[in-house]
């Protein structure tokens, strides 16, 4: 998991829910590095623990989610140690968001100005025409127009929309953004369009991002790395270029027959058969042993710990780590 030049490095990340049904652990000691400047792309089917991630990094988990355990450093300090004013501090200045539903993190009631200097002002000591005139240069990054910043929300298309919160998301030169499903409600061709403008734009500025979606192929074309989630762990990590074409964990397997393959012959696409794991029944050894068509008596004792089998891939199967 480790990196040469990490931006940041998340150590036995556990996050638990209290709810009245009992507590839940989402996310069970989750550690990865992200370098700097580097696309690492986190995976896993709905309920994995992806958000739960993104919101832990970003400090923005709220109760009934708790973080239970781990490190965070960033850049020399454990976000997990920062006090408020740190974390209002850090947040937006250092690390950045893209929402899931970024469609509704615009204020409908505000123009596009008031937004961008609300955000702008609250962090910097600029004035408010100096305020504008960066909010003007963001929407030009942004290949909007910069006399559209008197607009509202609803003047603009869903892609425009979505450019925008990247934009309010780029506003302070953060050294990484957390980009969490940034483009699901947009069609196809405007994703495509909206992760290449993200990339070059992270080739300019340099920025790191965690980038979160269901589209698989999607991620292995924008991303440096890819983590596969599943039921709150981390069970491997490899570079995307190889994730699929050379799995080390049968659910990435499975999770790779489930796509059609993006060059070469077309196959059948058998998915992952079973459900995914109920976090109230967690079994002795490894949470995919259920589903797993490769299960041996091994997978049903212990715990399942992430390791590399050979130089950058991790995986935490015991089919691969006693090879
Ligand atoms: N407020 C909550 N109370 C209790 N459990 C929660 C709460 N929010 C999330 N969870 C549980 O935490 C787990 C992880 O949820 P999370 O939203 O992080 O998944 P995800 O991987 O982002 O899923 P998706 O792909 O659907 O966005 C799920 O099992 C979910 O049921
Ligand atoms: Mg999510």
């Amino acid at each position: 998991m480790k990196v040469q030049d990490p931006q940041i490095s998340i150590r036995n990340l556990c996050v638990d829910y209290v709810t009245a049904a009992g507590d839940v652990r989402a996310v069970n000691n989750v550690s990865f590095d992200i370098g700097k400047g580097e696309v690492f792309g986190l995976a896993g089917e709905s309920g994995c623990g992806k958000s739960t991630v993104a919101f832990s990094l970003m400090r923005l988990h709220k109760p009934p989610a708790f973080i239970t355990g781990g490190e965070v450093m960033f850049e020399g300090r454990d976000l997990l140690k920062l006090n408020e004013q740190q974390v209002t501090d850090f947040r937006w200045k250092e690390m950045s968001m893209v929402f899931q539903s970024a469609m509704n993190a615009l204020n409908p009631v505000l123009t596009m100005e008031e937004q961008f200097c609300d955000v702008i002002m609250r962090h910097t000591n600029m004035t408010r025409e100096q305020a504008v005139r960066r909010a003007e240069g963001l929407l030009e990054i942004v290949d909007i127009h910069p006399s559209r910043l008197r607009d509202y929300p609803h003047q603009f298309s869903g892609g425009m929309r979505q450019r925008l919160v990247i934009a309010i998301a780029l506003a302070l030169n953060p050294k990484m953004i957390i980009m969490d499903e940034p483009t699901t409600a947009l069609d196809v061709v405007v994703q495509r369009e909206i992760l290449q403008k993200i990339y070059a734009l992270k080739e300019e500025f340099g920025f790191a991002i965690l980038f979160i979606t269901h589209d698989i192929s999607l991620m292995v074309e924008f991303s440096d790395r890819i983590g596969i989630m599943y039921a709150g762990e981390l069970i491997e990590v490899a570079p995307s270029k190889q994730i699929l074409e050379n799995p080390y964990h049968p659910y990435t397997e499975g999770l790779s027959n489930s796509f059609p393959p993006l060059l070469g012959p077309k196959t059948r696409l058998t998915g992952i058969p079973g459900n995914p794991l109920n976090l109230f029944e967690i079994p002795q050894g490894c949470r995919f042993q259920a589903r797993c068509p490769k299960v041996h008596d091994q997978c049903k004792q212990g715990q399942n710990i992430l390791t590399q089998v050979e130089p950058g891939r991790f995986s935490n199967c015991n089919l691969f780590n006693n090879k």
